[in-house]
């Protein structure tokens, strides 16, 4: 890992060329944002592939492999210049734009998630609560108002609303996420367990904690 002034020139990369890249890559894709992130904090300008493969625990042809599917990045003999490939990684993960976000179901875990602000500091902006429960209504998270769920469609639609995280009961799940496309949202990160059935035009992010929580029990339990 070198302080180096050395710049590497830039160059305008083909982003739509990585259309066809596998998720394997594309969920090591985050890892490899956030390290890079570090990295940069730390001032560190440039990293041999070595280095990264070393810090991330892939090898280091896996690293290379990994950034040619989008062209490269690296120079030889020089290695990855950190700012660089931390702007062009942010580009394909769509980081290089701002995302808002809706939360719907206010409860234990809607109410977590609406108070971690380091979403914010990725560029996905929390801009409106709701749930169902007449109680909640007009109670505020981080000076944001939960509102009924009368109010979601016009809400997205003119705040320009990408996303919507789903914290609901798995039995309203299903209604809810149809009521989100009819909204036009683009993107489920759904934290409901059970599977969604949207439009391919809408994307769905499934997260289930208790999944890696039953991985590590059957690490441990080895
Ligand atoms: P909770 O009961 O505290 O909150 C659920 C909220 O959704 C309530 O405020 C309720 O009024 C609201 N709600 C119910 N039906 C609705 C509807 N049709 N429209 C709008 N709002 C509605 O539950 P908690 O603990 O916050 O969990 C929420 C969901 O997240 C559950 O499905 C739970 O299984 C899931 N969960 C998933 C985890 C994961 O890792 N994927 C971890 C923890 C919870």
């Amino acid at each position: 890992m070198e302080k180096s002034n050395v710049q590497v020139p830039l160059r305008e990369r083909d982003i739509s060329s990585t259309k066809d890249i596998s998720q394997a890559v594309i969920t090591r894709l985050p890892r490899y944002f956030r390290y890079l992130g570090d990295l940069k904090d730390a001032g560190v300008e440039r990293i041999s592939s070595q280095e990264l493969s070393r810090i991330m625990r892939v090898t280091a042809s896996q690293v290379r492999q990994d950034f040619n599917h989008f062209g490269g990045f690296g120079q030889q003999g020089y290695g990855y210049n950190v700012e660089y490939l931390y702007v062009e990684i942010a580009k394909i993960l769509g980081l290089n734009q701002l995302h808002r976000l809706i939360i719907i179901g206010a409860g234990n875990l809607g109410q977590a998630l609406a108070n971690y602000m380091n979403f914010e500091k990725r560029g996905f902006i929390i801009t409106g609560i709701f749930d169902i429960n007449t109680e909640l209504i007009g109670e505020k998270i981080r000076n944001i108002p939960i509102q009924p769920m009368e109010k979601m469609k016009s809400f997205v639609q003119e705040n320009d609303v990408d996303i919507a995280v789903l914290t609901v009961p798995k039995s309203s799940a299903i209604k809810v996420a149809e009521q989100l496309v009819e909204c036009g949202i683009r993107g489920i990160w759904n934290f409901a367990h059970i599977d969604l059935e949207v439009p391919d035009n809408v994307l769905v992010e499934n997260v289930h904690l208790s999944d890696s929580l039953m991985k590590l029990s059957y690490l441990i339990s080895k």
